[in-house]
């Protein structure tokens, strides 16, 4: 188990939070001090000023460390969908001794990560096994210690934009903080949201935040499809803003108090029920909008929402496959009624509205939809008890691993296989789509022609 003291900062449109953290020697994660500043100079995941962005960043960081003297030791930060693709590979090793360790495993890792095509501009941020296969055994969770003479590997891989992480390393640069891990937001927020049932069988996590909707289907210990679209709860607050003629303060308001998706109970008017509200450039006049009006506005931005997530599953192949059903979080999942028209959007699908796992501690409530990623973001820095993973520095992370055991020769290309390469024609394809998070779709064609049953199993994951 690590001792390291970590900061985790998760840069949302909304706010920016960060938590300086350690494990206690129970294992428990400990809390030292938390910070939080309003967010600015970020868009859409996106940093669009980065010295007003660095300023907002070094505020958050600044409250949390008023309150412990401990040095820090690593950081992680979170980033958004927006600048990222997720891509599918396979790799395998032999295994010379015929005993598996933690060196054949991170072999077949960065081997899977060498045989898939990333893009020029675009660097790797996590390499997930989906499964591992130690000679005919399949659907291997940890190969660690299993005797074997092969071992293969499925993984998803998801890669961000090198500029856009530029940009955040650069803003962290300002506010002093050495960079240690990037993590996927909809990933940390799988972490910290998911039980175990939901990723045996695997679940979407949708974090509808301020200015963006991520989401990441997940399996097993693995995102198996990564997507975002720009938009969030902030549109509400603006067409309220606009269609009714009202500064955004007031159509925020106007948002949490009476957002409710529900439809209204028969006996109960909505139309004649009338809220008074500041007309925009004139404040001290007001003007009546029906009760109705307000939520009919905001019923069709959510329902709009929810359907080109729905539309990008489907695309993705993956709807099928998600067992366990949907889990909704972040700011937006605090909307009355959300689980009741999520339900109908996606065809009864087992809907969730969820909070993070609750760390108890005196600084900062974590039981919190808008809490997440953060909680996400410290389980992923200061939890070993995960799957194997090649981290944004292609590293093998796991349970406390010695360093040494992590370096490893340089991976050769072994026997040239046929299936590697049809692989990565498969993922050339898919790049070469605008939208690159959808994954390729396996034509009956592929799955005959010699792709081992290993990739049919892939296959059917997806
Ligand atoms: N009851 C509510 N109904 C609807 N929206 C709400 C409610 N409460 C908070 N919100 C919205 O949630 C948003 C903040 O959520 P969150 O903290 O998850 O966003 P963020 O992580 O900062 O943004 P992003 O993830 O888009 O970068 C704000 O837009 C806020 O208006
Ligand atoms: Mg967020």
């Amino acid at each position: 188990m690590s001792n390291k003291t970590l900061l985790a900062i998760d840069v949302g449109s909304t706010s920016i939070t960060a938590v300086i953290a350690k494990n206690n020697l129970d294992g428990k994660i400990n809390i030292l001090g938390t910070g939080t500043s309003k967010s600015e100079g970020i868009n859409k995941g996106s940093i669009t000023n980065i010295e007003v962005a660095s300023k907002a960043i070094k505020n958050a960081v600044n409250i949390a460390r008023g309150s412990t003297s401990e040095v820090i030791d690593s950081s992680v930060i979170s980033i958004s969908g927006a600048y990222t693709k997720g891509l599918r590979s396979l790799g395998s090793v032999n295994v010379p001794n015929g005993l598996i360790t933690e060196t054949e495993i991170n072999q077949v890792m960065q081997m899977a990560l060498y045989n898939a095509t990333i893009i020029p501009e675009y660097e790797v941020v996590h390499v997930l096994p989906i499964f591992f296969k130690v000679d005919d055994s399949k659907d291997v969770e940890n190969p660690l210690n299993m005797n074997g003479s092969r071992l293969e590997v499925a993984v998803y891989i998801v890669t961000a934009k090198r500029t856009a992480l530029t940009n955040v390393k650069s803003a962290l640069k300002q506010v002093g903080i050495e960079l240690t891990n990037f993590v996927l937001d909809g990933y940390a927020s799988a972490i910290s949201l998911l039980d175990e049932q939901q990723n045996k069988f695997g679940a979407t996590v949708i974090n509808i935040g301020g200015t963006t909707t991520e989401f990441v289907s997940y399996k097993g210990s693995s995102i198996v499809y990564n997507g975002f679209i720009p938009v969030g709860s902030n549109h509400i607050t603006n067409d309220l803003s606009v269609m009714l003629h009202t500064p955004p303060n007031a159509a925020e308001t106007l948002k949490i108090k009476y957002g409710n998706l529900l439809k209204s109970n028969e006996n109960e008017d909505l139309t004649i029920k009338k809220v008074k509200i500041p007309r925009i450039g004139d404040e001290q006049s007001t003007s009546e909008v029906s009760l109705d009006h307000i939520q009919t506005i905001i019923h069709a931005r959510v329902e709009e929402i929810l359907v080109l997530v729905k539309n990008k599953l489907k695309q993705s192949g993956i709807q099928e496959n998600i067992g366990a059903g949907i889990v909704i979080t972040g700011g937006m999942s605090q909307l009355s009624g959300i689980k009741e028209l999520a339900t109908k959007v996606f065809e009864n699908t087992p809907i969730k509205i969820s909070n993070p796992i609750n760390i108890k501690n005196g600084y900062m409530n974590f039981d919190d939809p808008t809490m997440s990623t953060i909680v996400g973001l410290l389980f992923y820095g200061l939890d070993d008890n995960r799957t194997y993973e090649l981290d944004s520095n292609k590293k093998l992370m796991k349970r406390a691993v010695k360093k040494e055991e992590l370096t490893i020769p340089p991976v050769q290309k072994e026997e040239p296989v046929v299936k590697e390469e049809k692989l990565k024609e498969k993922i050339n394809e898919t790049l070469e789509k605008e939208d690159s998070t959808k994954l390729p779709t396996l034509s009956k064609k592929d799955k005959g022609k010699g792709m081992s049953r290993f990739w049919s199993k892939v296959s059917e994951w997806f």
